[in-house]
């Protein structure tokens, strides 16, 4: 039952993050915006902070499970590189290939791995 719980706060997640997203992307037209690369930054800063705060609380409600943070800060510098770089060279009027799936397709897996590991 806790997967199943675990997977329905992932697709509520995921079905807000469609919505905002969505509303975002259609408002500036398909590209790497500013909107995705200071959500990419925002979610490194935020992160780690949270993993501070639950670090320093040691509480069993705050167990901090560093082989899943690993993982995730790799993913999301994967976000944030393609980000920062899709975003530039959209500035320059450049194709940016597939870095805006990248970003995306990399925030959508780090939310799978926080609700599901
Ligand atoms: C694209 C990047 C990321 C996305 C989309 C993302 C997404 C999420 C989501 C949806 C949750 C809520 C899960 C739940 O409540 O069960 C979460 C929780 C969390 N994330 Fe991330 N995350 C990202 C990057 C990171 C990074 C880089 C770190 C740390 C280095 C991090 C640390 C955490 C922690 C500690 C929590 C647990 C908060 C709690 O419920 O106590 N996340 N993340």
């Amino acid at each position: 039952m806790d997967f199943v719980y675990n997977l329905l706060v992932a697709l509520h997640l995921l079905g807000m993050a469609a919505v905002v997203g969505g509303w975002i992307a259609v408002r500036s037209g398909r590209t790497v915006t500013a909107p995705i690369v200071w959500g990419a930054r925002a979610q490194i800063i935020t992160g780690l902070v949270l993993v501070g705060i639950a670090s320093a609380i040691k509480d069993d409600s705050h167990e901090v499970n560093n082989a899943k943070i690993a993982v995730k800060l790799v993913i999301a510098l994967g976000v944030v590189a393609a980000a920062e770089i899709g975003a530039a060279r959209a500035r320059k009027g450049r194709d940016t290939g597939p870095l805006l799936d990248v970003a995306g397709g990399g925030a959508v897996a780090n939310v799978l791995v926080a609700a599901l590991w």
